[in-house]
């Protein structure tokens, strides 16, 4: 399957992705990579490893309409089976979403449906709680609110600061959505009326 990876910083869970699609058996091969952040260091990254790397600065658009009508053009063109949004950090509306519901997904730091939006780590230990995670999840027009493919979770330790948990949350980040993009590529995971749809898993 053909994957476009969109970020807007370091794109460490785009770098996982391109090492899983390393593996000859994985199910999916990154064809590009987009950015709305001109200086975003993933773009970089992603040609070092031979993979179109393109910017869309959102600055160079008066709108967010017509910022997503250039990121269209540019996904029409590289026609991929499915989007992964990794750290890409710009709200998109529901006409965009719309028209790639069910072939977009998104990683977001946190036990979805708890904690949507940023800052979710900081939240966290604010909370109490001892448990935090990640959550690869289906794009739909609310934020951090679509269909959930699969989570990870991580404890939250007595001594844990921001930094210490943020860490110990992306590694796990980089493990499970290689493990997310598979099911989606292989369909054994499926957007359908609006929720989830597994099959093949076995066991
Ligand atoms: C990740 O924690 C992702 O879940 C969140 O932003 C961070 C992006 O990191 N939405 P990176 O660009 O993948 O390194």
């Amino acid at each position: 399957k053909r994957v476009a990876v969109l970020i807007s910083g370091r794109g460490s869970n785009m770098t996982a992705l391109i090492e899983a699609c390393k593996d000859p058996a994985y199910p999916a091969e990154i064809v590009a990579v987009l950015s709305n952040k001109p200086d975003a260091a993933g773009l970089e990254v992603a040609r070092s490893h031979g993979i179109e790397a393109t910017p869309v600065p959102q600055k160079d658009y008066a709108s967010r309409t017509a910022h997503e009508a250039a990121l269209n053009a540019e996904l029409t063109r590289i026609a991929p089976d499915v989007i992964c949004l990794a750290g890409y950090m710009r709200l998109m509306s529901a006409d965009f979403v719309g028209q790639w519901e069910g072939r977009m997904i998104n990683i977001h730091p946190s036990l979805l449906p708890l904690f949507k939006g940023l800052d979710s780590h900081a939240r966290v230990l604010e909370s109490g709680m001892r448990i935090h995670g990640c959550t690869v999840h289906f794009v739909t027009a609310e934020m951090d609110g679509g269909p959930i493919i699969a989570q990870g979770v991580a404890p939250v330790k007595p001594d844990d600061t921001e930094e210490t948990l943020t860490a110990r949350v992306l590694s796990m980040e980089h493990r499970l959505y290689p493990l997310a993009l598979k099911l989606v590529a292989e369909g054994k995971a499926r957007m359908v009326d609006g929720g989830i749809v597994y099959s093949g898993l076995g066991e």
